[in-house]
């Protein structure tokens, strides 16, 4: 189970760095800062923004693992999704959840959307709604090659995937799903 959110993700994006978590579920960890279009400090939309990352992990937490939540007025309003692996307690949830917030902060200062992953947990905000969007650029922006790769020689865990990535959109209300081949 525990190596199954990772061929899913690792598919999926370009900035791909190791360090460790802290909370003990590997050392993969992803970020990626969604455009670098930056905010100015101080504005409303900071204040939204930060007021969004003090309550999701709790919230996640709290919630079996999933929340998103949207802050402020528009034009100022900030989106923010939190997600933990299904298999992964509350406790290591919140934390691993509080190191993403502070990992955002870290790599993207500044930024009006970014995402972080690791291999128990992603984070994600922006100034603009993403909630329920299919983004097929960013989903597969570096992966053709490694999609086309286990196609052809991994039928089965290709297939596998496929039927994952539905169950876990239409089956789940945490949006998970777990299988074996
Ligand atoms: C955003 O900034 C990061 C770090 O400075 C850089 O690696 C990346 O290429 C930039 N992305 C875009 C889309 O400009
Ligand atoms: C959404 O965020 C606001 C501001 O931090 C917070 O007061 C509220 O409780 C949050 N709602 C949910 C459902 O998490
Ligand atoms: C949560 O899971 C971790 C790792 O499996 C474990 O070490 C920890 O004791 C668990 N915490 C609780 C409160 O169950
Ligand atoms: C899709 O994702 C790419 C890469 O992060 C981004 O540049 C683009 O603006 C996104 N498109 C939409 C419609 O969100
Ligand atoms: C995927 O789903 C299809 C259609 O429901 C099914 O026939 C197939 O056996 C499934 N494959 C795997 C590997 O789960």
């Amino acid at each position: 189970m525990r190596g199954l959110l990772l061929p899913i993700v690792l598919l999926g994006l370009s900035l791909l760095v190791t360090t460790t978590n802290g909370v003990g579920y590997g050392h993969i960890y992803i970020y990626d800062c969604l455009g670098n279009a930056s905010y100015t400090p101080g504005s409303a939309f900071q204040a939204n923004r930060d007021a969004l990352l003090s309550s999701l992990s709790g919230a996640a937490a709290a919630s079996s693992g999933f929340a998103k939540n949207t802050t402020g007025a528009a034009p100022d309003q900030a989106y923010g999704l939190a997600q933990c692996r299904g298999d992964v307690n509350a406790s290591d949830c919140r934390a691993c959840l509080d190191a993403a917030v502070r990992d955002v902060a870290r790599k993207c200062p500044g930024q009006r959307s970014a995402m972080v992953i690791y291999e128990a947990c992603q984070l994600r905000y922006s100034d603009e709604s993403f909630f329920a969007v299919f983004n097929k650029t960013f989903s597969f922006y570096s992966c053709d090659a490694t999609w086309g790769t286990l196609h052809h020689f991994n039928e089965p865990l290709y297939h596998m995937i496929v039927n994952l990535t539905e169950k876990a959109a239409y089956g789940s209300p945490r949006m998970f799903a777990v299988g074996a081949v």
